[in-house]
């Protein structure tokens, strides 16, 4: 056989061999969050491994890197855009630096009075509506994810807005959040969520506001003496993708995805009230941090000073989305 078709074979074998071996290769989700595992989002995130991987046979392989190990608060989404990393579930709190300062529709103290006025947001035309906003930014938007409720806490007892008087409060990176910690008289500071347990710790903040699973995953019990139970605002998550990678997939390999995150939706959102009333009873259990439970007129008056934000938030958010908003939840001004 001449040498130069024998080399040919040779290269023709090779190069089937190594697209071979690349098909095998399986496709890679790196998925970050900021939250411990031990929560409703590090849950969900691990049960969507799970599934994705179990479904395409191996074809896919979630990498899930929790409690900010990968990328914390401030870099996770240029990362997202960047490629670097393709599945995040920040808060709803987090899209405004992006751009997208609709998504604080949901920031807005009291506007949601429990999950299933929540969902009504999120399953609805609002949800989708914020998602295509997204599309500009190179991310797609594959789901909602449910946390809970936030309760202020500090380390004095917080019942009224004038208790919070010029304390120094840690927030997620949300102007109408920003807004909401001055209409308590309050001093707003922005903060990495792995930079809070510190920051309290030190005196950097005097306080915060979370919902019980990660007031508790985040040992913010051992640093704060007080938990007000306010409920005054959620933590909602939205499940997202970089693009490219996303819309890359073949086609069947993104179907069994979608599937996968529809399950994992509804198991994040069946585990979300129990994991916090759960870390709520932890709470009380380690006794490092006494509850308080608002009297009627104690919420009314934090319900009062709260929702002035609404109005002064109402071109940030935009008109159209509020009103759907209010529309939804059937939201009533006490
Ligand atoms: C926070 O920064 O307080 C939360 O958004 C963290 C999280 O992802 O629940």
């Amino acid at each position: 056989m001449k040498s130069r078709s024998y080399i040919a074979l040779i290269a023709g074998a090779t190069l089937a061999f190594a697209s071979a071996a690349l098909a095998q290769q399986p496709i890679v989700i790196k998925f970050s969050h900021v939250v411990a595992l031990d929560t409703p989002k590090g849950k969900a995130a691990e049960y969507f491994k799970k599934l994705a991987e179990e479904r395409t046979k191996g074809r896919v392989k979630v990498e899930v890197y929790p409690n900010s190990t990968l990328y914390k608060d401030g870099e996770e989404m240029e990362a997202l855009q960047l490629g670097s990393v393709q599945m995040l579930a920040p808060s709803v709190a987090k899209f405004g630096p992006l751009g997208v300062r609709e998504f604080e529709v949901f920031d807005l103290p009291y506007i949601f009075d429990d999950f299933s006025e929540l969902h009504k947001v999120t399953d609805g035309p609002v949800g989708k509506k914020l998602f295509q906003k997204l599309e500009t930014k190179g991310i797609v938007g594959l789901a909602y994810w449910d946390n809970g409720f936030k309760d202020f806490s500090a380390n004095k007892p917080i019942k009224v807005p004038a208790d919070y008087k010029g304390m120094k409060m840690r927030i997620q990176s949300s102007k109408v959040l920003g807004d909401e910690i001055k209409a308590l008289g309050a001093i707003p500071q922005v903060m990495a969520f792995s930079e809070v347990y510190q920051a309290l710790q030190t005196g950097v903040v005097d306080g915060t506001e979370n919902p019980p699973s990660n007031f508790y995953t985040q040992k913010m019990n051992e640093v704060q003496k007080y938990l007000a139970m306010t409920d005054h605002g959620v933590i909602e998550y939205a499940v997202i993708a970089n693009k490219k990678f996303w819309d890359g997939l073949p086609a069947d390999i993104r179907t069994t995805l979608e599937g996968a995150m529809k399950d994992a939706t509804k198991y994040a959102n069946d585990i979300a009230k129990k994991e916090n009333d759960d870390a709520l009873e932890a709470v009380k259990k380690a006794g490092k941090t006494q509850i308080i439970t608002l009297i009627p007129d104690e919420k009314n008056q934090m319900k009062k000073a709260l929702f002035a934000v609404h109005k002064e938030n109402e071109s940030r958010v935009g008109k159209d989305i509020l009103a759907e908003v209010y529309k939804e939840v059937d939201f009533k001004q006490q």
